[in-house]
């Protein structure tokens, strides 16, 4: 038994990390089995999700999406949100009931929430048909997890602390021309309204050889694109303290010539003139970035501790523009921070205005247990917050829709991903920009880059046809 501590999740040792090679331990018990995993989150829990599906999978495991039919259940959590939380709840509520009927079934928690001390405390008082909960820095012990799992005692398995980087993993991908590939572990920003410094660890950078080697493996599979992943990748290297840097591995990226390279997320705190330089000199790393603000007020920004004023965010903001032809940038945005005054959300609004984002993910401040936002005074009424949000909202969709429509009757370069859902006889994929296209095309066209005319744009689509 391990139970998370989020105030030794919270401490950061000078140790480095430590380099290991997964080794999963392997038994035919599983062997033919049925599992169902649902993801909530960010792009990490989806990547990590492939992560835990490899380990299924090497068990003799097939995927249903039948939770009724399945034998194994997990659900792989987030923390970042209230109703992440709720959902999960929601899921157990259902999940209970089926094992009445089915006692075999083993279930199994991970992800996010795992790392958080409350709700393993809930999960042992209220849920204890629950098999075992494990966290983000053990999903390699998954396999045993599982193997060893006993009907009627819970095994809790989630360390606050754990500084190694695995290799060698083998992802069960959700796709096969695009891939996320991971960059950096963990994040040491520590911004005041944020658990994820908590749930996922320190800062640890993987090797440099072992991300090209990644990448150039799923280009001679035939993967269009990779995603460079991490809290914030712009910390890339720094753990090594020897001075790389995010624009080295991204360069050498770049060298691998695949298709297509994008990267998330962005802080814009050490986001330097090098990284600028490299996205624009290559055609192979894509001209988009997410850039999340939070808020565009000085006072605010402060209290989240967010290590840069609103003019330091508008000038590499107008940076980018200048320097990277045709960039798109989209950013993140909390409104209804403790203290948050209409003034301070005039500032926000302010820099929509000026920088007319292509999109931005608009979010109500949701204090996170632990964390120092947590406990400052909040005293805007809920109403009020989503007055604000409103508001927020038809400006940033209006600036959305603003920029989509530029892009009427021009050709742009799409990588097709599949077949539309809403329409048969169209695919859909995402323009250099990630923009998403719905296009008039065959299905042969899936898993290529194709140009396309752009007839109809909407706030968050375009539609197009394929040009010959
Ligand atoms: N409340 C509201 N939004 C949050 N985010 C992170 N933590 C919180 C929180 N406690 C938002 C931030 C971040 C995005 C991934 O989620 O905008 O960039
Ligand atoms: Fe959270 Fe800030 Fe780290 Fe992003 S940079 S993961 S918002 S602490």
């Amino acid at each position: 038994m391990n139970y998370p501590n989020l105030k030794e999740a919270k401490k950061r040792s000078n140790k480095k990390a430590e380099y290991k090679i997964n080794d999963y331990s392997f038994s035919n018990k599983m062997m033919g089995k049925k599992y169902f995993l649902r993801t909530y989150g960010c792009q990490m829990n989806e990547h990590d999700s492939e992560e835990m599906k490899g380990i299924l999978e090497f068990l003799g495991m097939t995927e249903t999406d039948e939770l009724e039919n399945s034998d194994v259940i997990l659900l792989n959590t987030c923390a970042i949100r209230e109703n992440a939380h709720e959902k999960v709840f929601g899921y157990l509520g259902r999940i209970k009931h089926l094992k009445k009927e089915k006692p075999d079934i083993i279930v199994g928690i991970g992800g996010c929430m795992s790392q958080e001390e409350n709700i393993v405390n809930e999960i042992t008082k209220r849920h204890p048909y629950v098999n075992f909960v494990f966290g983000t820095h053990n999903i390699h012990e998954l396999g045993s997890l599982i193997l060893e799992s006993q009907k009627n005692k819970q095994d809790i398995e989630v360390y606050s602390m754990e500084g190694d980087v695995y290799e060698g993993i083998s992802y069960k991908r959700d796709s096969s021309i695009t891939a996320w590939v991971n960059i950096i572990y963990g994040c040491d920003k520590f911004c005041t309204y944020c658990i994820v410094p908590y749930t996922r660890g320190s800062e640890r950078s993987r090797k440099k050889e072992e991300i090209v080697k990644e990448v150039n493996e799923l280009k001679s599979k035939g993967y269009m694109e990779v995603t460079l992943l991490g809290q914030n990748v712009n910390a890339y290297g720094h753990d090594f303290h020897d001075g790389t840097e995010f624009s080295d591995l991204l360069e050498e990226v770049a060298k691998t010539n695949i298709p297509r390279i994008r990267f998330v997320t962005s802080h814009p705190w050490n986001f330097t003139d090098k990284m600028i330089d490299v996205i624009a000199k290559y055609d192979n790393i894509m001209p988009y970035i997410h850039l999340p603000i939070q808020s565009g007020s000085d006072r605010i920004l402060k209290l989240m501790g967010r290590r840069y004023t609103k003019e330091e965010y508008l000038e590499l903001f107008h940076k980018m523009k200048e320097k990277i032809p045709n960039v798109s940038i989209t950013t993140d945005i909390i409104v209804g921070f403790p203290g948050e005054t209409e003034e301070d959300f005039l500032e926000t609004l302010d820099v929509v205005e000026k920088c007319k984002f292509d999109g931005a993910f608009t979010f109500i401040f949701s204090p996170r247990e632990g964390t120092p936002a947590a406990k400052m005074k909040d005293d805007t009424p809920l109403e009020e917050k989503e007055s604000r949000l409103a508001r927020l909202n038809e400006r940033v969709n209006y600036y959305s829709k603003m920029n989509n429509e530029k892009l009427l009757e021009k050709v742009v370069h799409v990588l097709i991903l599949g077949k539309s859902e809403k329409d048969e006889s169209k695919v859909y994929g995402y323009t250099d920009t990630m923009k998403l296209v719905n296009v008039s095309a065959s299905k042969d066209t899936i898993g290529k880059i194709i140009d396309v005319k752009i007839t109809d744009a909407k706030s968050f689509s375009l539609d197009g046809t394929a040009i010959e």
